[in-house]
């Protein structure tokens, strides 16, 4: 019987993805590099470290600048992306989840967030559904983004579970891996996990009992 549900933010809970490509893109064309949507999915779930470094060797401008400057830019990135979400509220949550939320607790299901974004503690604030989660990975402690596993092993220690007994939900391939390496069973939303639904309204809790069957 599943213990506990770990779910992804960006993408699952509320679509800031498209967000983050907005204010990438914005940046790349600063240094004279474009990028596209395409590209875009090979972000999704990738720290903002690692994505300025990928946007970089696309562009063939790796070793163009020091540390520093790449601090710098990372940094520029996230106070225009800051910009982007400072009005976003409950209206922004994907649809079906804070039904699935309110039903995963009213079932006494533990919930967790498995974020590689550092903005992720006050996006949920913003969204207005904090309450609902027992446990919020801190990104900022967490040394390697997904496709690595941390993040979720980090959320099954924050909930006191093994992985057997918990599902993650995600809608990048870098998380369906990460989640895997976790020993979890993986709810893919548009990407393809073990259990997959196209959009977060076919995500209900039928949906999470059966992903805890084939645990
Ligand atoms: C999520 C998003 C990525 C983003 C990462 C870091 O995983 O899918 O696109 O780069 O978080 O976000 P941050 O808010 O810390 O820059
Ligand atoms: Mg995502």
């Amino acid at each position: 019987m599943v213990k506990g549900v770990i779910f992804d933010l960006d993408g699952v809970i509320t679509d800031t993805a498209g967000y983050h490509f907005l204010a990438w893109s914005h940046l790349a064309k600063e240094i004279g590099i474009e990028i596209d949507e395409e590209f875009n999915e090979k972000l999704k779930g990738v720290s903002r470290m690692e994505s300025l470094e990928a946007i970089l060797k696309y562009g063939n401008k790796e070793n163009e600048f020091t540390w520093e400057e790449k601090e710098a830019l990372a940094t520029k990135k996230n106070e225009h992306y800051k910009e982007l979400i400072q009005n976003i509220s409950k209206k922004d949550i994907l649809p079906g989840i804070e039904a699935l939320l309110k039903e995963l607790k009213a079932n006494n299901i533990k919930i967790a967030l498995g974020s590689a974004s550092k903005n992720a503690p006050v996006i949920l604030k913003q969204l207005g559904i904090e309450e609902y989660f027992d446990y919020v990975v801190d990104a900022n402690q967490i040394k390697n983004s997904k496709p690595a596993p941390d993040i979720f092993i980090d959320a099954l220690k924050g909930l006191n579970l093994k992985p057997e007994e918990a599902v993650g939900v995600e809608d990048a391939e870098a998380g369906i891996e990460a989640i895997h390496g976790a020993g979890m069973v993986a709810i893919g939303v548009g990407v393809n996990g073990d259990v997959n639904v196209n959009s977060t309204e076919e995500l209900t809790y039928d949906v999470i009992l059966r992903a805890s069957k084939v645990c």
